[in-house]
């Protein structure tokens, strides 16, 4: 029996979790995220934010939670990879709480935890299509470690989605700005389709889109729907093809941009259509976007591993990792 607080500071989000025995007690967070027409994300600022919030989110978590601070046992956080502006915030809060409390911390890859959520909804060996700003990866676990199968070889797709709607004055996140847009439209206008084996490329779309933007010839919604067709083509294709390669049955979705519906819709058809009989997992949404539960639940599994553990006596060896790999990190509680 632990109870673990997790702590979420790659980017945008600044979130704590509570987790007990696998069970989520509390979710909290509070994202940066700014109006139409304004610009995107700066990490200064972004970490700004993350330092004025801290108390209020922890306040936060604990009650929904219903425990007091004497509780908590372990504390996992972020340590990459991400903005190192924003880490930094994360393991500032995480080392304080830590000497207060005299508890143990560990060290958790954002990217598996987004991976290894997904378990909740019973998926048990998947290829996962990881979907996010910074990241966009085909991942599965092969002999030990979390293997990238495929992955964009420039931008990551949401902050291709975001950097096209903050061109056409969105705001940010503009995720979901586009689905809005593109739901309003069918008319499709051909862009440069870019997958290479089980990798993708994004850039090239990225030109294009503007220069029919900067021509005043095509309405946003169009614009947004092709993106959407085209683009979400390329990550069913890829994922599709890492089914095909290591033969598993199970395809699991994680990432704020698996957020989308269509694109939902789409890798949902892919797998009915397969031969191969393949299942479609996909979290419920605080789940599949940044989420500091999916740290606390990761930290558990990694505390009784004994897996990236510092002792709170010995936090100087601990820092960020705003750089990690996926395949760096050793699994060792699987
Ligand atoms: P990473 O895991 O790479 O650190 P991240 O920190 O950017 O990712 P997430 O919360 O997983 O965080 O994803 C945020 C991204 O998801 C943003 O780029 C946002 O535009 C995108 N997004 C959110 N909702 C949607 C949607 N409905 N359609 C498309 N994209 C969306
Ligand atoms: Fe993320």
């Amino acid at each position: 029996m632990a109870i673990v607080l997790g702590i979420e500071s790659t980017a945008h989000t600044f979130g704590i979790g509570v987790v007990r025995d696998g069970k989520i007690l509390s979710n909290c967070k509070d994202s940066f995220s700014t109006a139409d027409g304004e610009g995107g994300m700066i990490p200064t600022e972004v970490a700004k934010h993350h330092a004025e919030v801290g108390a209020k989110v922890y306040a936060e978590a604990l009650e929904k939670a219903g425990i007091k601070e004497e509780q908590i046992e372990v504390i996992a956080f972020s340590q990459g990879p991400g903005l190192a502006p924003c880490l930094l915030e994360g393991m500032k809060f995480v080392k304080e709480l830590s000497k207060k409390l005299k508890k143990p911390v560990v060290g958790v890859n954002h990217c598996v935890a987004h991976l290894e959520i997904g378990r909740i909804t019973g998926a048990k060996d998947p290829v996962m299509l990881y979907a996010s700003g910074a990241n966009t990866q085909i991942i599965a676990y092969e002999s030990g470690k979390y293997r990238v199968f495929g992955e964009t070889l420039d931008l990551g797709v949401g902050n291709f989605i975001d950097s096209f709607a903050r061109y056409a004055g969105l705001g940010f996140p503009g995720g979901p700005k586009i689905q809005k847009l593109a739901e309003k439209s069918s008319k499709y206008i051909e862009l440069p389709y870019s997958v290479k084996g089980m990798d993708i490329a994004l850039s090239g779309i990225q030109t294009k889109l503007r220069q029919l933007y900067d021509s005043e010839e095509y309405c946003l919604e169009d614009l947004a729907f092709s993106l959407q067709e085209t683009v979400f083509a390329m990550l069913v294709e890829t994922a599709e093809r890492a089914l095909a390669h290591t033969g598993k049955k199970e395809l699991l979705l994680g990432g704020g941009v698996a957020c989308n519906s269509r694109l939902q819709e789409m890798c949902r058809k892919m797998c009915e259509e397969r031969i191969e009989k393949t299942k479609l997992f996909v979290p419920e949404l605080p789940l599949l976007v940044d989420n500091a539960s999916m740290i606390a639940s990761l930290g558990e599994i990694m505390f009784k591993a004994n897996a990236n553990v510092f002792s709170w006596e010995k936090l100087d060896e601990l820092d960020i990792k705003p750089r990690q790999r996926t395949d760096d990190v050793l699994v060792n509680w699987k």
